[in-house]
């Protein structure tokens, strides 16, 4: 799939997709990740993209024409989505991710925090998208991550098939405890059920890792959540050990 960036901040995203699991996907092109220059879509000599908001005294506004021109000249695919990042959209999730990830083409503008033209959000753009409840100074962090998120779902970019079900939120609840060498670190010791070769218990220690984890710090994702057969016991059995004064240190 494609990405186009919109951005007058280009040089913002030198080096962010030439690493990782972004620079292996684009290798085995399964993705392609163009940064466009807002400003070449500019016509006066100053190349101006923004200007004072009617109505008001307050920052600097993107224009409409410059960003209306740019999407149409970058957009291939007729089914293209067009993404405007701004701290006034939808916040974005691993569900959106998804749907973004089954599109051949796939176009961001990054707002500046000051404003967007709002014909662009209403008319160009499919969908308004936040990556989340604070302010950042533009979308091009926000493009970063929304090109990882999404890249993840395209087949083929994360390695191990599988690897991406299990992660936190495609699960719906945040993820077990990882372990590695050495067993023990500076007098801190790693939970005896992962020698025990036991894959059960194993298994049953990480859901219940995983649920008291999700119940402690993220208890809105377990609200609505159809749970798996055996959850309710283990959360059962989570409350318990919290109640019974058990309290568990972070180790
Ligand atoms: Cl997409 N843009 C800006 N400027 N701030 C944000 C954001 C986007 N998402 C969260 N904060």
């Amino acid at each position: 799939m494609r990405f186009d960036i919109i951005t007058i901040f280009p040089e913002m995203f030198s080096g962010v997709f030439s690493g990782g699991i972004l620079r292996k996907a684009a290798e085995k092109g399964l993705l392609e990740v163009r940064v466009h220059d807002l400003r070449a879509w500019t016509t006066d000599k100053h190349r101006q993209v923004d200007d004072r908001p009617f109505g008001g005294l307050e920052g600097m506004v993107l224009m409409p024409e410059p960003v209306f021109k740019a999407v149409e000249s970058v957009r291939e695919d007729p089914g293209a989505s067009v993404v405007l990042l701004t701290p006034q959209g939808r916040t974005f999730d691993s569900g959106l991710a998804r749907d973004l990830a089954a599109r051949r083409q796939v176009i961001l503008i990054c707002g500046r925090y000051e404003g967007v033209d709002e014909r662009v959000g209403r008319h160009l753009a499919d969908a308004e998208v936040s990556i989340g409840d604070y302010v950042l100074s533009g979308g091009e962090p926000a493009a970063w991550v929304v090109v990882d998120a999404v890249a993840r779902f395209v087949p083929g970019v994360v390695g191990k098939e599988g690897s991406v079900r299990r992660d936190s939120f495609e699960a719906g609840i945040l993820d077990y405890p990882h372990y590695t060498r050495p067993r023990e670190f500076r007098g801190l010791g790693v939970p005896e059920v992962l020698f025990s070769g036991d894959h059960g218990r194993i298994e049953q220690w990480r859901r219940k890792e995983a649920l008291a984890k999700t119940l402690a710090v993220r208890p809105d994702l377990l609200a609505g959540k159809e749970l798996a057969p055996g959850d309710k016991e283990l959360l059962e059995e989570i409350e318990r050990e919290r109640s019974g004064g058990n309290e568990r240190k972070q180790s």
